[in-house]
């Protein structure tokens, strides 16, 4: 059912020293800063010959990944999101099988302007998954 590894993201508490990091020290193609309030996150994409790699920085007081950044101080991978053909169709699949689906099971608008849907770490090996329609 899972396709392409769409991106793997990475919370980091400094994203301009990240992006300098993954710059000027590995040599990859860094984006500049696209603030996501809706998300409440600051995102960075980084763009690899095979996939992406996210940076997400808390944006605002409420920021989805602000309690995973005090467990991680260091940062960490934060989920990986794979690529489905029908989004409607992997989450009826997905429930089926008896996993857990975040929210209210409705797919939002993702970061790059397509449906997603995160799964429930705790069914999928201690990862945060998200769904993204490809
Ligand atoms: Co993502």
């Amino acid at each position: 059912m899972i396709g392409r590894l769409n991106h793997v993201a990475i919370a980091v508490g400094d994203i301009a020293k990240a992006s300098k990091l993954y710059r000027d020290t590995l040599g990859a193609e860094v984006s500049g800063v696209v603030p996501q309030p809706d998300h409440g996150v600051n995102t960075v994409f980084i763009t690899l010959p095979n996939t992406k790699i996210e940076l997400l920085e808390p944006l605002g007081a409420n920021s989805p990944i602000a309690k995973f950044l005090e467990r991680n101080p260091d940062g960490g991978i934060h989920h990986i999101c794979y690529e489905v053909d029908d989004i409607l169709d992997a989450r009826d699949k997905l429930k089926a099988e008896g996993a857990r689906v975040l929210g209210d099971g409705n797919p939002r608008i993702g970061a790059h302007g397509k449906p997603v849907l995160f799964l429930h770490p705790k069914d999928f090996c201690g990862t945060l998954v998200e769904i993204e329609q490809a």
